[in-house]
């Protein structure tokens, strides 16, 4: 629990800032449900913010309601809001949760370090109510896709004495799959989570990243751009799962599927900083006919569960007056430019695990195997696994004790690191549950 030493202590720090630090008490915990975050308005940034530095925290509240009913292992659960920029390079802000472990918690823990995972959630979608803040209540509290609930990784990082940062890394525009804001967001969040003094500041803090598909793009995206927006941040790790490194690979691979769902979104996300980049895409859908405007914007108020659902199978061109050829205008084209190809803007400054399966049917295995061994050429310190079994999704669960034992290999510093390695690997955990 927080003394009030604790919230003295994260006054006097924040309060040089000036402009926004009345707004800096950590607000009250209350037993209310929460709003979603389009009706809340916690998800605001104070007059002034712009002029903050990035990673700034400008708001801060117990997060409320049932929260430690829905997440286990959580002795607190704060809602930070903080500045950081987006993929225009013009400030912004973004939210995220901070769960605090127990205390008494030792497994795989040193008494002078603490240890801190971001973990970045594959929210998938254009709706601000979709936001990981606000999900943790709800559908991140459901399995899915057969490899347990979301919540249940965050309780099992708390259970082994882990802080868990989790940020709504899309940021209040819903920005899905829009690299630099996603990146920007990532780095803010860690930045404001270190500044907080709500880790023990007794204690040295290590610090990495975790993300599969949709979350995957956020901790690529902070790692490629760490060196250059956030120099002083230094990670011990990080792990991705499941990487999309080329949205239009992607894109080819996924319309008509099951999975076409993930598509509006991917247009939609595109165009969420860009008002002629949007006025351009809904100038070019259809407005009668079963694949019209009506049903293709729907998806801005959708969670990636009900948008699989909505789209399942349905071909993305369809929706266009001019087929695919309309997604080929520049004023798209030119911001996919910036936000869609991994591998461009920098490259991993940690050891970084990479796991996928070889039958990934979102993003080739093809385009992974190009992005590490692009790192590999550069002294990049990363181990690839290619999986034989499987595809993208049973990798969330074949993959995801591979991850965490990385993870803790990396907090307790028994990870071996250092080099190159691809390896492929056969690991069937899904049907060996079964
Ligand atoms: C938490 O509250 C929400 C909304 O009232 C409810 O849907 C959910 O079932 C509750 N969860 C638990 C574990 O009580
Ligand atoms: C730590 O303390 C909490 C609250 O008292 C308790 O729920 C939890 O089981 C304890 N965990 C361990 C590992 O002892
Ligand atoms: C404990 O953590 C500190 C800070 O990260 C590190 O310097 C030290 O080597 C660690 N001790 C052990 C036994 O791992
Ligand atoms: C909570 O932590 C304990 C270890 O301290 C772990 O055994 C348990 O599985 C965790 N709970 C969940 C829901 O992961
Ligand atoms: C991305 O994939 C598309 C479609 O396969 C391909 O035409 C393009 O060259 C790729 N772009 C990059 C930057 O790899
Ligand atoms: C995915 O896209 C790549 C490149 O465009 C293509 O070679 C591959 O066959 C596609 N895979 C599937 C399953 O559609
Ligand atoms: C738009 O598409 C939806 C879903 O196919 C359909 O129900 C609706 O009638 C269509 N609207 C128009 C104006 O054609
Ligand atoms: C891994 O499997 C691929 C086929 O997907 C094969 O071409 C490659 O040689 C294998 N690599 C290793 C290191 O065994």
């Amino acid at each position: 629990m927080l003394t009030t030493r604790f919230f003295a202590a994260l006054e006097c720090l924040l309060a040089p800032c000036g402009i926004v630090a009345s707004s800096l008490q950590i607000q009250p915990y209350s037993p209310l449900e929460p709003l979603p975050p389009s009706r809340d308005p916690f998800y605001t940034a104070p007059h002034g913010f712009e002029k903050t530095a990035p990673g700034t925290i400008l708001r801060i509240r117990h997060a409320p309601g049932n929260i430690t009913s829905v997440v286990a292992n959580a002795s607190a659960v704060y809602h930070i809001v903080y500045r950081t920029t987006d993929s225009n390079y013009k400030p912004s802000f973004a939210v995220t949760t901070l769960f605090v472990p127990f205390g008494n918690v030792t497994a795989g823990t040193n008494s002078s370090q603490s240890s801190l995972l971001s973990i970045q959630i594959p929210y998938n979608s254009v709706w601000v109510d979709a936001s990981p803040s606000y999900a943790i209540y709800y559908d991140f509290a459901q399995p899915a896709f057969g490899a347990g609930s979301t919540n249940d990784d965050t309780s099992h990082a708390l259970g082994k004495g882990w802080f868990v940062n989790m940020p709504d890394h899309e940021g209040p525009a819903a920005s899905f799959a829009m690299g630099i804001t996603e990146g920007h967001a990532t780095l803010d969040s860690i930045r404001a989570v270190l500044s907080s003094r709500l880790l023990p500041a007794t204690t040295h803090t290590k610090y990495a990243m975790w993300g599969y598909s949709g979350g995957s793009i956020a901790s690529e995206w902070a790692a490629e751009l760490q060196e250059q927006y956030a120099p002083e941040l230094s990670f011990s790790g990080m792990a991705i799962g499941g990487c999309v490194p080329n949205m239009t690979e992607a894109r080819d691979n996924l319309t008509g599927t099951a999975y076409a769902g993930l598509l509006p979104g991917m247009y939609l996300g595109l165009t969420s900083e860009d008002e002629d980049a949007r006025a351009y895409l809904v100038s070019r859908l259809k407005t009668s006919g079963p694949y019209n405007a009506s049903a293709f914007l729907a998806d801005l108020k959708l969670t990636v569960t009900q948008a699989f659902a909505a789209y399942a199978n349905q071909d993305l061109y369809a929706y266009f007056v001019n087929g695919r050829a309309d997604l080929e205008a520049p004023v798209l084209t030119n911001i996919g430019a910036r936000n869609s190809y991994q591998g461009y803007h920098g490259v991993p400054q940690m050891p970084t695990f990479v796991y996928k399966a070889i039958g990934d049917e979102f993003s080739t295995v093809r385009s992974t195997d190009a992005l590490v061994e692009r790192w590999c050429g550069i002294n990049v310190d990363v181990e690839y696994q290619r999986n034989t079994v499987g595809n993208h999704i049973t990798e969330i669960g074949n993959g995801k004790q591979r991850a965490l034992n990385w993870l803790g290999g990396i907090f307790d510093g028994t990870a071996i690191v250092g080099g190159c390695s691809v390896q492929n690997v056969t690991v069937d955990v899904t049907s060996s549950v079964s």
